[in-house]
């Protein structure tokens, strides 16, 4: 049985759906099972019983354990879990020990390396799903607000994240591996939310603000704290001028081409509509 952590996620949810399609049994948390709207044939089981009778592998979304991996990955082996395949970043590259987000994915990395658990590490960059975040703005017909314009990204959908993790939770092959994910052209946040006013069929647009408004701005946010402020506007800063590489791994471990953002924000366009 393969437990999927996060599977109303983003990522989880799709890690849920690609696996469907495989001859094995799943078991999805949520920390609100009744209305957690995965599908009939899916055991969905509370995140705080975390229930590892039966599991061989694990899918790990370390927003989950925010707060720290306690006891898990012990109880995990206890119970004969033979495989974690965790959600990482792209940020685990960053050598900069000050980037929190690095520290943070690091951290459980490390933990999962000295539990002598198989691992798959998925290191995504940037998600296609954080423009959701544009969606009230687009629908009211406002501006998008943000800082550095001309920094560049590679924008993933998550369906193609998942079709990864799906393959790292099923064969053999990507154990021990790092593999780095990205989507399949490098765009700007300008660009993104034109190609979104594309898809809903009514012009969307970027203003720039400056980095200290756009520091106020995040830190109304819910979760959101002085150093990881910090570090998001640190890489936004440093992704105008630096280099910024597609990644072939999703195309080599899926046999197929990552999604555009195009392509994610037609699937995506009720959102801003
Ligand atoms: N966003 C990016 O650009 C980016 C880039 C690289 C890596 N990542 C990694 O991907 C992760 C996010 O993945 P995602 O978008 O799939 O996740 P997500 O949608 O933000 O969260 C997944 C699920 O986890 C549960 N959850 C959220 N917060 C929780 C908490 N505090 N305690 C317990 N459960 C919680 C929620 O499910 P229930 O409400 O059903 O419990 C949620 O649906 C990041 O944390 C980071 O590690 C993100």
């Amino acid at each position: 049985m393969i437990l999927v952590t996060g599977a109303t996620g983003n990522v989880g949810r799709h890690v849920v759906g690609e696996l469907l399609g495989s001859d094995v049994r799943i078991r999805a948390l949520s920390r609100d099972p009744a209305s957690a709207r995965l599908p009939a044939d899916v055991e969905v089981a509370p995140t705080d019983e975390m229930p590892l009778d039966g599991v061989t592998s694990l899918f790990l979304n370390p927003a989950v354990f925010w707060h720290g991996l306690g006891d898990v990955l012990d109880r995990a082996k206890s119970a004969g879990v033979r495989r974690v395949v965790m959600l990482s970043s792209s940020a685990a590259l960053d050598t900069d020990p000050s980037n929190q987000i690095a520290a943070h994915h690091l951290g459980v990395e490390h933990a999962i390396e000295d539990s002598g658990l198989e691992w798959t590490f998925v290191r995504p960059g940037e998600f296609s799903s954080n423009a959701r975040a544009w969606a009230e703005a687009i629908r009211a017909g406002e501006p998008v607000r943000g800082p550095f314009p001309a920094a560049r990204t590679t924008p993933i959908h998550e369906r193609d994240i998942a079709a990864v993790a799906a393959r790292a939770l099923t064969a053999d092959d990507l154990v021990g591996a790092r593999p780095v994910l990205t989507g399949p052209e490098v765009l700007t946040h300008p660009e993104m939310v034109r190609i979104i006013g594309e898809a809903v069929r009514r012009p969307a647009r970027f203003e720039e603000i400056t980095p200290e408004e756009a520091r106020k701005e995040m830190l109304a946010q819910p979760y959101m704290r002085d150093g990881l402020v910090d570090t998001l506007l640190r890489l936004r800063a440093r992704a105008v001028d630096a280099p910024v590489e597609v990644s072939p791994e999703v195309e080599r471990i899926t046999g197929r081409p990552p999604r555009t953002f195009a392509e994610w924000a037609a699937d995506h366009a009720d959102d801003f509509r």
